[in-house]
């Protein structure tokens, strides 16, 4: 089987080396697996949260395609596109937005970073605040939710966005009570290095302190790497490689062997200068045949443009059919679909199938494939509300057989041991799963007479 791998680059600025290490080369090279389903893109949209330069953006997410391709990525095996070519997401992101809480968006780091400036500088906690920033977190989960993505590699910075998505994600499955959304799962890949800019801090555009990938070429990528900081040891004194940012950027790109050989020139006391030239040239060795495919790119934007619509209309095929099946289950079905209607409460329109109308009032079963790969259902009531979650099975077929039995057996067989807080549900001696956290012991006792009701009425339907 394979594993959907989603990621983003947002089209500000121009690649430098911080990104190629820590998130073109990981992925490119991921896309390559057999085991790997890639979805790549160009985050434009998030693009415009940080800028308003129309010439910037439009030269950012050209420089970005040619770099990506140039890389190595194979758009006939990847589907690489741009955000803003698939009306899905932002059609997604205004169903996620309405079941998000606004007190998830406020805890966001990014936000909260702003809100911490502005109270220092004694200004209004959200002066220069866009809502554009206040929603990058839901507008990502969209973009990840879209594709039902497995699996996202992200930097560390990004962590907290993709359990917001995780987040967000389980709020609406649950809302509408279905299996809409797999959960995604954060990859920060532990080898991949978080290269350092010419000043030591991370290698970063708000940082101002980073090395071109390809832009300027061969003479501007030297001269870039001659402006690292050092410190002031001369040649001949042992420099300390570990607190030294030309040390592990040249790891970023050299194997093993050539590190430790790197290390010990430098304990032996290379100079900064030579040092620099050693680095050079080791970036150069990956780069420059890139670099020869990024400028035929970059002078034939047609083809680039020609990639990214291919890209858009495999994307949509995916994206689509989900954000429809969206609409459905929350009741933006449109007036000329075909599909049955459900039904809320007593309220209904079209005809109306019987065993459709039952469905609306009864407990169901929801299945999913858990993160881990296992596989897990819920029990809902009528309601919606969520009343079980299962424990994890190895295979779907004991959790469906577990599912069968949890409609036959009804309350007697069930046997709910009182935890502090919420209940296990045992059947013949079986572990079954566990109900959520309530509020309080009583919150629980409510919640028990709702599981039995619940499984009664399924009982009852079978
Ligand atoms: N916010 C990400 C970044 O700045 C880019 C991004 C946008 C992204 N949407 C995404 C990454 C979805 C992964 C998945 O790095």
């Amino acid at each position: 089987m394979q594993t959907r791998v989603l990621t983003g680059i947002t089209t500000t600025g121009t690649p430098h080396l911080g990104n190629y290490v820590g998130a073109i080369r990981p992925a490119v090279a991921a896309s390559k697996r057999a085991d790997v389903d890639a979805f790549y893109f160009m985050a434009d949209y998030h693009a415009l949260i940080k800028s308003d330069n129309p010439a910037r953006i439009e030269r950012s997410r050209l420089e970005i395609a040619a770099t990506w391709l140039a890389s190595g990525l194979d758009p006939e095996r990847v589907t690489f596109y741009r955000q803003s070519d698939i009306p899905e997401i932002p059609e997604l992101t205004w169903f996620l937005t309405c079941v998000t809480a606004k007190g998830l968006l406020n805890r966001a780091h990014a936000y909260k970073a702003a809100v911490d400036k502005n109270t220092e500088a004694g200004e209004d906690a959200d002066a220069g605040v866009t809502a554009g920033l206040y929603m990058y977190p839901v507008l990502m989960a969209a973009d990840i939710l879209a594709f039902n993505a497995n699996k996202v590699p992200v930097g560390r910075d990004q962590i907290q966005h993709i359990e917001m998505a995780r987040d967000i994600a389980q709020r609406f499955n649950h809302i509408y009570g279905g299996d809409f959304f797999v959960l995604p799962e954060v990859v920060i890949e532990e080898q991949v290095a978080t290269l350092p800019g010419l000043d030591g801090r991370k290698m970063s555009k708000s940082y101002d302190n980073t090395i071109p990938l390809f832009e300027g070429g061969s003479r501007q990528l030297r001269e870039t790497i001659m402006r690292i900081v050092t410190d002031s040891r001369l040649p001949g004194e042992p420099k300390d490689p570990e607190s030294s940012a030309l040390f592990t950027i040249f790891r970023g790109f050299a194997s093993e062997a050539e590190t430790a050989a790197f290390r010990k020139a430098l304990e032996d006391g290379i100079g900064w200068g030579e040092a620099k030239q050693v680095l050079y040239e080791r970036i150069e060795a990956d780069v420059a045949p890139m670099r020869e495919r990024y400028d035929e790119l970059m002078a034939k934007p047609q083809v680039i443009e020609q990639i990214l619509q291919d890209g858009a209309h495999k994307a949509r095929a995916t994206a689509a059919p989900l954000v429809a099946r969206l609409r459905d289950a929350i009741g933006l079905r449109s007036g000329k679909s075909e599909k049955t209607v459900q039904v809320i409460g007593a309220e209904s329109f079209g005809p109306v199938p019987e065993k459709v109308e039952k469905r609306g009032k009864l407990p169901r079963l929801a299945s999913f494939r858990d993160s881990d790969g296992s596989f897990r259902f819920r029990l809902f009531s009528a309601e919606g509300e969520e009343l079980l979650l299962s424990r994890a099975y190895a295979d779907p077929k004991s959790a469906g057989i577990m599912q069968k039995r949890l409609k036959t057996l009804g309350s007697a067989a069930a046997v709910c041991q009182l935890q502090q807080r919420s209940l296990t549900l045992e059947i013949e001696g079986e572990h079954v799963g566990d109900t959520p956290e309530y509020s309080d012991e009583s919150a629980r006792d409510q919640g028990l007479l709702r599981l039995r009701e619940a499984l009664d009425q399924l009982a009852a339907q079978e």
